[in-house]
């Protein structure tokens, strides 16, 4: 019987493990540049945890089971509970601002399609214990930063908006405070929806106040300006939030980010927690869906029984960022990187070879040879199909003057070195070729 991988799983062959070590790398490298911790969750975690605050579009997603003692356990659809159970728990203890990054694996149970699969991996960026808007703008020129870094920063764009702001903009239209969630939850699922059946789903909640078509429209067309304006004459809440959209839209300015942002008003997130500012990461040109979605969410560590502890970041899936460099044809080339194949040109000299190759390797490099005894011409094939930069051939000239010939299958150029030289300081020997 033949058994494939579940739907929305992957297998990752080495090349694939290539391509996810380079993302990764770049992830961290980023993330340190900012001052970033790396931290790590469980799996899976207590179902309630999800169930709490995720909201319904995550809770509908999410792989459960119970273990033998019938308690409900979820694989983890998003890192951001445990996030917030992590620091709760040691809320007093924890130096601030808590600058933390994270790599978790997750499932959701969704429809595989492009850029979303049931299995992925994703980047976390969150700073905890901040108020400022500084902090939303540091999150958000994390994400520009690591765009540019591999060579996408043209081809993003940075989707912002406030969630108060929203609310006060609904207000105006007739949608009270109270109905945001549904509301929200709703106009995030607009652009993966058929207008049909998002006229629909609006229509039968909120028609009698404002048709889907007008909301539509009020939410493409109404500027940046108006909005705020509207924020500012909502009560001194929604002129907190206007004058905090304000300093964060300036802080993207001092970081030289602000040209990858833009104000979009449609832009509120499908999650439950969110508080304030809220963005999303989309390319340029096509429909691919979200590459990268956070915000500010102040009250998830109170809803975990933890003291108040404000919070803003941000998840970025690999598979949407490797579909986006795929489709622009701008995936890296990483040739496995070995740095020296030893040949062995007489396989009377083979254990000389593998003392060689260990005492390469103590100096740390990356080496190989040939399992099999095989012609030197078929060994340098194998060398240079595993991308070898340098090969040693231990051969005559070592029986006869103790040297080896070495090769720089870069530039073909090649030299006797003395094998003692090799053996002392095998990265200077062969620079010199
Ligand atoms: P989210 O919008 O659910 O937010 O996911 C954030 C990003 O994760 C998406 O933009 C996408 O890049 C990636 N992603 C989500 N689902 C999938 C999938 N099925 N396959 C591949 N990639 C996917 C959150 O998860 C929040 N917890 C993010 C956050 C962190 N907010 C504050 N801090």
């Amino acid at each position: 019987m033949k058994i494939q991988s579940p739907p929305g799983m992957r297998d990752f062959y080495p090349e694939d493990m290539r391509l996810q070590n380079w993302l990764f790398d770049a992830w961290r490298r980023v993330s340190l540049a900012f001052g970033f911790n790396e931290y790590e969750g469980p799996i899976f975690e207590y179902l309630d945890l999800f169930t709490l605050k995720s909201g319904e579009g995550i809770v509908s997603e999410l792989f459960t089971f119970q273990d033998r003692g019938q308690r409900n356990f979820a694989i983890r659809p998003e890192m951001t509970p445990t996030l917030a159970r992590m620091v709760a728990a040691r809320a007093n203890a924890l130096p601030r601002p808590i600058k933390w990054f994270s790599i978790p694996r997750m499932c959701r149970a969704e429809k595989p399609q492009r850029g979303r699969l049931r299995e992925f991996f994703q980047w976390n960026i969150d700073v905890l214990g901040v108020e400022d808007p500084l902090a939303d703008a540091e999150v958000i020129a994390v994400a520009v930063a690591f765009f540019r870094e591999i060579g996408l920063g043209l081809d993003v764009v940075i989707h912002l908006n406030s969630r108060p702001v929203v609310s006060a903009a609904l207000a105006t239209i007739g949608i009270a405070p109270e109905e945001n969630e549904r509301a929200f939850e709703l106009i995030d699922r607009h652009d993966r929806l058929s207008p049909g059946a998002f006229r629909e789903m609006w229509d039968e909640v909120y028609g009698d106040r404002v048709s889907a078509a007008n909301l539509t429209s009020f939410l493409a067309e109404t500027p940046q300006e108006t909005c705020l304006e509207m924020a500012q004459q909502a009560g001194p809440e929604g002129a907190a939030a206007a004058e905090q959209f304000q300093v964060l839209w300036q802080r993207l300015a001092d970081f030289g980010v602000q040209d990858s942002c833009e104000f979009r008003l449609q832009t509120v997130r499908g999650l439950a927690y969110y508080t304030g500012s809220v963005f999303e990461a989309h390319a340029r040109q096509g429909g691919l869906r979200a590459l990268m979605g956070g915000g500010r969410y102040d009250n998830l560590t109170g809803l975990l029984d933890g003291p108040r502890v404000p919070g803003v970041g941000f998840g970025m899936g690999d598979a949407p960022v490797v579909e986006l460099l795929r489709e622009l044809n701008k995936l890296p080339r990483l040739d496995c990187e070995l740095d020296v194949f030893v040949i062995d040109a007489d396989s009377d000299l083979f254990s000389e070879s593998l003392s060689l190759v260990d005492n390469l390797r103590r100096h740390n490099l990356r080496v190989d040879f040939s399992y099999k005894r095989i012609g030197v011409g078929k060994q340098f094939k194998q060398a240079a199909a595993r991308g070898a930069r340098y090969v040693i051939v231990m051969g005559e000239e070592f029986t006869k003057r103790q040297e080896l010939t070495v090769k720089n299958l870069t530039t073909g150029e090649q030299q006797s070195i003395p094998v003692e030289q090799i053996r002392r300081d095998p990265k200077a020997a062969l620079e010199s070729i």
